[in-house]
């Protein structure tokens, strides 16, 4: 039996989503009392979904595409011309394939030593200064250890540039957020002198090592067994340059999570295993990436309620972890309720839902994870600073949200452990 799903009235709701940012389908879902409902988002009609089960039927891939799903700013901005993210089926898998291929062990254990080596020398620097903004700083460290990671080290005076201009991707709320999907294309100096690196390992005139990102993305074969070409290249190499520099995000909130409840520290310096537990409930707790969206793939009925051919459907990724039919007290910082967690592909999704090799699941969420790990010891272990008077406030509006201040530290110090 066909039902009317649930409706929100009015011609369009653009205006709304940017008012209220993470909350918008939360919000609708509650007060519509469906996990699905209809709206219209820049001038047409939308589904929204949240929770677990909507998840799920999201990561179906026989019900939803994401050829032409995302506006082209995002793509322009925040993904890249044909990367991986507007791929479906055997193409998807082909390239997904490719960046699964350097989440492997040793790969990892080669990024964790980068990381930390990073960590060591941006501490020297910064006690030797006064204070320091934590974001920017932790930012050009990713930005570092990224470029080392896929086999180019950057020049000292190329940092700036580079962390700027992948920054860019993914502050810009024309990359995660509807506040400037009108706004300019923010790949530059970057793309020009990835795509250089990408012709030079072809044709022989530098060589990377055979096991480095540069080196497996130059020489990938696609499902047509041809090279991709040098711009797709690129764009999958960003693909893993800017979300490293992106985890700065995360450890700006870890910083604030420390903060905000003091009794987390001590329970990190006592239990080895606790920190794992800390590092999933910050990506849990704090916002970041609000949604995220598909098309349908041709008419099905789900629930008794319709879905037509084409329709832009968002599913709901901040709402997802913090719906109380998954987690008790979504809105408590309790890193506890990760000790014996039983989810699903589908209840956790920070970075998206469902598998890593046959869906969009995000390639990089176990080194994200790792990642954090590294700095939060480094955080809590390792330096000890002082916090001056500073506006903390993260709001719900921004996307991404990032924390007034961007966490000022002053007088940072090493811990002596002798
Ligand atoms: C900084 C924290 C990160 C967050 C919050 C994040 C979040 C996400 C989200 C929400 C998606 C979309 C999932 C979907 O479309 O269903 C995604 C996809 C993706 N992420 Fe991440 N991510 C992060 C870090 C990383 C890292 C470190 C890498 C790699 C170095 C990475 C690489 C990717 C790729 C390649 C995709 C596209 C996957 C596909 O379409 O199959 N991400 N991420």
């Amino acid at each position: 039996m066909e039902n009317q799903m649930p409706r929100e009235e009015g011609f369009d709701h653009s205006f709304g989503l940017l008012k209220e940012g993470y909350n918008f389908i939360k919000n609708r879902s509650e007060n519509l009392n469906s996990n699905v409902f209809e709206t219209r988002i820049l001038g047409k009609k939308a589904i929204c979904m949240t929770g677990e089960e909507a998840a799920a039927l999201f990561y179906d891939a026989t019900k939803f595409q994401r050829t032409d799903a995302a506006p082209n700013r995002i793509v322009q901005s925040l993904f890249g011309k044909d990367s991986v993210q507007t791929l479906d089926g055997e193409e998807h898998k082909n390239r997904k394939a490719l960046l699964m291929s350097v989440m492997h062990q040793e790969s990892i254990t080669n990024l964790l030593e980068i990381t930390s080596n990073q960590w060591e020398q941006s501490i020297d620097k910064w006690t030797k200064m006064e204070q320091i903004e934590l974001y920017e700083e932790v930012k050009e460290l990713l930005c570092k250890v990224a470029f080392k990671w896929i086999g180019a080290p950057l020049h000292e005076n190329e940092v700036k540039t580079m962390t700027k201009e992948l920054a860019a991707m993914f502050e810009s709320p024309a990359a995660i957020g509807p506040a400037h999907w009108m706004g300019r294309t923010l790949r530059n100096v970057i793309e020009k002198t990835v795509q250089q690196m990408i012709q030079d390992t072809r044709d022989k005139k530098v060589q990377y090592p055979k096991d480095s990102v540069l080196h497996k993305f130059a020489f990938h074969k696609d499902v047509d067994g041809q090279l991709l070409d040098a711009e797709t290249a690129t764009v999958e190499v960003i693909n893993m340059l800017r979300p490293i520099v992106a985890i700065a995000i995360y450890i700006n909130f870890t910083v604030l999570a420390l903060l905000q409840f003091p009794e987390q520290k001590e329970k990190l310096k006592n239990y080895p295993d606790y920190a794992k537990m800390f590092v999933q409930e910050v990506r849990r707790y704090y916002p970041f990436f609000p949604f995220v969206a598909a098309k349908v793939k041709s008419d099905f009925t789900w629930n008794g309620y319709d879905f037509k051919e084409g329709t832009l459907t968002l599913l709901d990724l901040y709402g997802t972890n913090h719906d109380p039919q998954i987690w008790d007290n979504p809105d408590e910082f309790q890193p506890e309720r990760f000790a014996n967690w039983e989810g699903t592909p589908f209840s956790f999704i920070p970075q998206g839902g469902g598998d890593y090799y046959l869906g969009h699941r995000c390639a990089g969420e176990g080194i994200t994870i790792d990642v954090m790990k590294v700095s939060l010891d480094y955080l809590v272990n390792k330096i000890e600073f002082n916090m001056p008077e500073q506006n903390l406030d993260f709001e719900m509006d921004d996307i991404p949200s990032i924390p007034k201040s961007k966490i000022v530290l002053s007088h940072v110090k090493r811990i002596n452990t002798q």
